[in-house]
């Protein structure tokens, strides 16, 4: 007979009787056990999302990752922080402010302050944010026409923030401004007049607040520089007001009230000039508020009935920038959180909606209130209806994220069935070979094709005893 390179093996069935029940029932155990971690080690691949909140996204889980995760090791959600570069314009998840980034700095190893083009943020919450100064900015016959025909008198402030924010490259001071004009000069822009994108009375209850005053003060403002710019004496065409507060000192409540809660104010005027060429600019000789407000109206103390509103405008933009920015510190009390200072500051509402009202004024004088805000103060019988408090926040920014996905159905069966047969295989051969080797030792006539040991029934027990021993050492029977 020809005798070929290649070969087969001659077979016999197990002679076993539970053998064909347990490869059959544990065959379907352990193709389901490799099917399931199949799936979860090859039936995902990463796909790039964008995510506007990367912990959570980063938090997210798959089917298997709580149970298997160590086998899905790099499988999981994963997202790049993102670059801010300075002079970008943003918002908080609060939605409130808009901020420019104007300066990203963070002191270096040998104690020397760098400053940094862009910040690498990752979601990263704001600490100890201070407001250092505000600027107020009046504007009268230099605004577009459009808005000197709403009102007369315009006003835009400028505040600036540091805050401190622990980045991946280390601790970073980021300075923030934040302008308000209700009636900005860039209309396209606020898309008419100013407002917070996310208003809300009842689950942002102290912004909401906080944005009530600044359009009540506001109004009060410009109202009361044009009445009195109007009298013979004043006759300014644009000034400016900066204040700001030792941000050092503790507030209390009766500090928050006091006019001399800002412990350094600077002003200056000017009238018009006829040549445009030096104008008399007016001064204010003191920094304290409660100098200006109480003073006889001279030239070194201008304007006296501007300041309460001045006062009032500045203590809502420093409260409602320190909650936009998700600030709460037990030390210092927060207007737009204790229900007495809100109940206080708010108490001229109805005088102030009462003085704008539509009819009340001639032409350049009929910006009223806003009717989606408070126009009411603040009052015992009202607080249910406000959540008052400071929401932590975060800068929002777009992060680019690889979030495990399971595979399209045609490419998820092939790799799982490539997995399975595989391990079912290398499972199939250890199993065949541990059970090939008990055989072999218990029956050694088994190693026998079926004639062969038909012939061998020649063979003497005493012989097989032998072949036993001989093969595998001595086994007892
Ligand atoms: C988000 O995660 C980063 C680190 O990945 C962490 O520094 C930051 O504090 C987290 N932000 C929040 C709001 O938990
Ligand atoms: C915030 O200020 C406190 C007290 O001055 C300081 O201990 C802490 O390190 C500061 N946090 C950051 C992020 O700089
Ligand atoms: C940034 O803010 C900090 C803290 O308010 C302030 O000390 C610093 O002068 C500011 N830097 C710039 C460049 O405005
Ligand atoms: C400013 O508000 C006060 C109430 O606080 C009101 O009496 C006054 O008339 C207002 N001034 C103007 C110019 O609207
Ligand atoms: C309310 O108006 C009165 C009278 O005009 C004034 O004395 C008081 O300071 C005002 N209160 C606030 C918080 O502006
Ligand atoms: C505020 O004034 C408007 C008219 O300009 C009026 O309709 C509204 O009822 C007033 N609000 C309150 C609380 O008095
Ligand atoms: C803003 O982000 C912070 C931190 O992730 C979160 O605690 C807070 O609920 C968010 N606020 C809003 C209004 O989504």
């Amino acid at each position: 007979m020809y005798s070929s390179f290649f070969s087969y093996n001659v077979s016999r069935p197990y002679p076993f009787r539970w053998f064909t029940p347990v490869v059959v029932v544990g065959g379907i155990f352990v193709t389901i056990a490799i099917s399931v971690i199949s799936v979860s080690t090859s039936g995902y691949q990463l796909v790039s999302v964008s995510s506007s909140d990367a912990n959570a996204t980063e938090a997210g889980k798959t089917l298997f990752s709580r149970s298997l995760g160590p086998l899905i090791g790099s499988m999981r959600p994963a997202c790049a922080s993102a670059t801010i570069p300075l002079n970008t314009v943003m918002y908080t998840n609060n939605t409130a402010f808009r901020y420019s980034l104007t300066d990203v700095s963070m002191v270096d190893e040998y104690g020397s302050l760098k400053h940094q083009g862009s910040l690498v943020y990752h979601n990263n919450p704001l600490k100890n944010c201070t407001i250092s100064g505000i600027q107020i900015e009046f504007e009268g016959m230099q605004r577009p026409a459009a808005n000197i025909a709403q009102q007369m008198q315009g006003v835009s402030t400028l505040t600036s923030i540091g805050c401190n924010v622990e980045t991946s490259q280390g601790t970073m001071t980021i300075n923030l401004t934040a302008a308000y004009n209700y009636l900005p000069d860039d209309q396209a822009l606020y898309n008419g007049k100013f407002s917070f994108l996310g208003r809300s009375a009842s689950t942002q209850g102290s912004l909401y607040w906080g944005e009530s005053l600044l359009l009540m003060y506001w109004l009060n403002l410009t109202n009361a520089f044009y009445l009195e710019n109007k009298t013979p004496g004043f006759q300014f065409y644009k000034g400016s007001v900066s204040l700001s507060r030792d941000v050092s000192l503790p507030s209390d409540a009766a500090d928050v009230e006091s006019l001399d809660f800002f412990t350094n104010l600077g002003c200056y005027f000017l009238p018009f000039s006829g040549t445009s060429l030096e104008p008399l600019v007016e001064y204010c000789a003191s920094s304290k508020l409660s100098d200006l407000v109480h003073a006889s109206g001279d030239d070194d103390h201008p304007l006296p009935s501007i300041w309460t509103s001045v006062d009032t405008l500045s203590k809502a933009l420093y409260y409602t920038i320190l909650t936009d920015l998700g600030q709460e510190d037990a030390l210092y009390i927060n207007l737009l959180t204790d229900a007495t200072l809100l109940t206080y500051f708010t108490s001229n509402f109805t005088a102030i909606n009462e003085s704008v009202s539509a009819d009340k004024h001639p032409w350049g004088e009929n910006l009223g209130t806003d009717p989606a805000l408070a126009t009411a103060p603040f009052t015992d019988t009202i607080a249910a209806a406000f959540d008052l408090r400071v929401n932590p926040s975060v800068l929002t920014a777009d992060y680019l994220c690889q979030i495990p996905q399971l595979k399209p159905t045609g490419s998820l069966i092939i790799s799982v069935l490539i997995a399975d047969l595989v391990l079912l295989q290398t499972i199939w051969h250890v199993f065949q070979l541990v059970i090939n080797y008990i055989l072999g030792m218990r029956h050694p006539k088994m190693r026998f094709c079926e004639g062969c040991e038909r012939s061998g029934s020649l063979l003497s027990d005493m012989e097989e005893e032998t072949l036993k021993m001989g093969a595998y050492g001595a086994v007892s029977d």
